[in-house]
């Protein structure tokens, strides 16, 4: 159990009032901000799921470097917060998050207790290292921290970007850090953002060789041909990787080719990155009827009007059980959040319609 649920049980009168989230003595008033002099930036993302965008940035990569076969780095795209780390004499003195690009949020003491963050790197002859990367949450953390939201009668988190976010950002230490995971994806050994290798590949070699984990059995692949790196995007065990990705980043390999394409105003023209179709659409339930399992258990599922999630059209989704529906608001006709991830069935995460409590439906009140 966290110390805050000890506290709240125990010594409930240490919770302000007016701010029920704070404790006092533990309160702390604002994050601290960290200025960067190289910006975080983002990269060109499609929601196109053709292979035309990737054909696109082929040949514009091609054309602009007037070489053929340029060999691309292709790694996942992990749907998390990103963070850069700061290494000083191995040692991690500085983490911050993307913020504005400039301006992040200073993350250093919740970082420090990422396990799948080296507090001091192995195996680094740099005085100075940058990394790159994006705190996320499991699939298995994720269920567990809402589990015992649910326990404590707090709020939970609607999909682990958001659980990531929330448990990094948040001011009060209700949820230990621990349960986040990291997973870097850029290296630079200077103040200048220089890399200390010819490529991606090699980059993220290092990482690894400097104690960051290869978590889940993260995948990254080099390759040159269309076929090779569309294969990548299709692969169909990708779904099974325990954490939430939302498409594949290409990189353009070879550092000096990277930064020889340079930047457009605030995307790198050596990244593209291929989105996945979405995990998670709107519709509206229009009915609820109750599944009986073979031994007995009852599941309230909605049916709603039919939708696309992730290849597969959709027309009901569990709401898992009485519980479920109280603490989400859902009422027949409600527009809904409907989420597919990975093998599991899909189910609704989250109710956009406004209404009162006692308009919620009950399941019992048809048996
Ligand atoms: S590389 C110059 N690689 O996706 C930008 N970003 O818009 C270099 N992301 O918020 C970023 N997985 O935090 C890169 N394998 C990956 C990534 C990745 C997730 C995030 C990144 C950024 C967004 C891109």
């Amino acid at each position: 159990l966290h110390l805050c649920i000890l506290l709240d049980i125990f010594y409930p009168f240490l919770k302000d009032k007016k701010y029920p989230e704070v404790y006092k003595g533990v309160a702390k008033k604002e994050m601290k901000k960290i200025r960067r002099q190289t910006p975080m930036l983002s990269i060109e993302t499609k929601v196109d799921t053709s292979i035309t965008p990737l054909v696109e940035f082929m040949e514009k990569t091609n054309n602009k470097l007037k070489i053929e076969n340029i060999e691309y780095c292709a790694e996942l795209k992990y749907d998390g917060l990103a963070v850069e780390l700061i290494y000083i004499n191995k040692k991690l003195v500085s983490a911050s998050t993307r913020g504005d690009g400039y301006v992040g949020e200073d993350v250093t003491d919740k970082c420090l207790d990422i396990f799948s963050i080296p507090t001091r790197l192995k195996n680094c002859e740099h005085d100075y290292v940058v990394v790159r990367g994006e705190v996320i949450i499991t699939h298995f953390n994720f269920e567990e921290i809402n589990n015992t939201q649910k326990l404590i009668g707090r709020k939970t988190y609607s999909n682990p970007r958001n659980a990531a976010a929330g448990i990094l950002r948040s001011l009060n230490d209700t949820i230990k850090p621990h349960i986040l995971d990291f997973i870097p994806y850029s290296l630079f050994v200077s103040r200048e953002l220089i890399s200390p290798n010819e490529t991606q590949f090699e980059n993220l070699d290092m990482l690894m060789d400097y104690g960051f984990s290869l978590l889940y059995s993260v995948p990254y692949i080099k390759a040159t041909t269309l076929e090779d790196l569309r294969k990548f995007y299709d692969y169909d065990n990708l779904q099974y990787i325990p954490i939430d990705i939302d498409g594949i980043v290409y990189k353009v390999n070879n550092i000096s080719y990277q930064n020889e394409l340079g930047f457009t105003k605030d995307t790198p023209r050596w990244a593209y990155a291929h989105k996945f179709p979405p995990k998670e659409v709107t519709s509206y339930i229009r009915d609820i009827i109750i599944q009986v399992g073979r031994t007995g258990k009852i599941t309230p599922v909605a049916k709603i009007d039919p939708v696309l999630i992730g290849g597969v059209v959709v027309s009901s989704a569990t709401l898992y059980n009485q519980n479920e529906i109280y603490s989400k608001n859902i009422a027949i006709g409600d527009e809904v959040i409907v989420r597919r991830a990975g093998e599991v069935v899909p189910e609704i995460t989250k109710s956009i319609t406004e209404h009162t409590g006692d308009k919620c439906y009950n399941i019992y009140s048809c048996l």
